[in-house]
């Protein structure tokens, strides 16, 4: 089969990425990389590392309010669509990129596979719950990464088209810890493994509003240890457009390639974040998280007490709590196993 996978944030390749290898052994695989994320930090990098194939596309879409990067992905997408004509297209997880991808096969007919389907973080004020609630509705093979998600898609009434498949990123995530070098990062940054706090942070409610964000910063200041920020360019953004200052106990870096990253989460001592990915790989890797936001779609973390909530916008002085957070000792596999080979069944008896 002739399959158009579509991709164009960080999180996206990395899922991409063990995917893609295997559908390229059984059919004629095409990219787009819509160009939503393009720094060579945020996109090349990922390609390079994870060896995923040089995109047959590059749309080079970046900028714009939503509805602007949206639109014009749409009909990029389109024209894309309508040359090739695949018989099946991919879609990853909640972007503008995936929401332009799920409508333009749907309007033209082409079956789509949804992978990281049926999440829900009940708070339609994220972008990514219209577009994962849109891309759930109109693609015809929904990949659940776990129990809750499959839930999720019963209740909105797409259980005949859902698939527990376990979530892709168990695969990625195991392919670059076995490419890591543990102590070469801990060296670079002159940290001592499990002795630093990992922090990401990217989410515009938390980073889009200066105030808040000079106080989450503040507020992390106070942390007993050093805290390693790889910096999302949108909030190195507002930081430089603000002057924000940064507190003398962080290691600020770039965003980093898969691999360094990776190895930065299995060495500290807790992370902390507002990422969807990283809460998951936090728990892949038995690692207190503290999640820096009201509500998770990824609640089973939160229920097996590995993930703690806090809502840095109405909570204050929660230095204290994450240093006091201990996880419980109770650990499940949530998110499955060999997950790329349940997804590429199925796809192979799609015809
Ligand atoms: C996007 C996704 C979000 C995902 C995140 C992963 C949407 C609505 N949001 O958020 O779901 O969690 O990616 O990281 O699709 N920028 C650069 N260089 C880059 C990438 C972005 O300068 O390589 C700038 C953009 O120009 C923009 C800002 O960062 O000003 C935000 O980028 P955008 O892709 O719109 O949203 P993200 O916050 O990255
Ligand atoms: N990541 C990375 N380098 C970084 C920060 C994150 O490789 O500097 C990886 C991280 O391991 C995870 C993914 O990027 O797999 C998460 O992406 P992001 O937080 O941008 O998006 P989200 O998952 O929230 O959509």
């Amino acid at each position: 089969m002739k399959i158009l996978s579509i991709v164009g944030a960080r999180p996206q390749f990395i899922k991409l990425a063990s995917l893609s290898k295997k559908l390229k052994q059984f059919h004629d695989e095409i990219i787009i990389h819509t160009g939503q994320h393009f720094d060579k930090e945020m996109s090349d990098l990922f390609f390079k590392e994870l060896e995923i194939s040089k995109p047959d596309y590059n749309l080079e879409i970046n900028s714009g309010n939503h509805g602007e990067q949206t639109g014009r992905m749409l009909i990029e997408v389109e024209t894309v669509v309508l040359k090739e004509k695949p018989d099946i297209v991919i879609v990853f997880g909640d972007t503008n990129s995936t929401l332009a991808g799920a409508l333009v096969a749907s309007k033209l007919h082409i079956p789509a596979i949804h992978i990281e389907a049926g999440l829900r973080s009940f708070n339609r004020n994220m972008p990514e719950e219209i577009n994962r609630i849109i891309a759930d509705h109109t693609s015809d093979y929904l990949f659940a990464p776990t129990q809750i998600a499959i839930k999720n898609l019963c209740a909105e009434d797409l259980s005949s088209k859902s698939y527990l498949t376990g979530d892709i990123m168990v695969d990625s995530h195991r392919s670059a810890m076995l490419k890591v070098q543990d102590d070469e990062s801990l060296f670079k940054y002159s940290i001592n493994k499990n002795n630093y706090y990992l922090l990401t942070l990217h989410r515009p409610y938390n980073v889009d509003n200066p105030a808040l964000l000079n106080r989450i910063l503040f507020e992390l200041g106070k942390l007993n240890g050093k805290i390693v920020f790889p910096v999302h360019p949108r909030t190195n953004n507002i930081i430089n457009q603000n002057n924000i200052i940064i507190p003398s106990n962080f290691i600020i870096t770039k965003p980093l390639g898969y691999l360094d990253f990776v190895s930065l989460q299995s060495n500290s001592y807790k992370i902390i974040t507002d990422s969807g990915g990283i809460q998951k790989e936090a728990y892949i890797l038995k690692k207190p998280c503290i999640t820096l936001r009201s509500e998770t779609e990824w609640v089973e973390t939160v229920n097996a007490g590995w993930n703690l909530l806090i809502n840095p916008s109405i909570e204050s002085y929660y230095a204290e709590k994450i240093e006091s957070f201990s996880p419980s000792l109770k650990y499940e596999n949530i998110f499955g196993e060999n997950v790329t080979t349940k997804m590429i069944e199925i796809i192979n008896n799609i015809s």
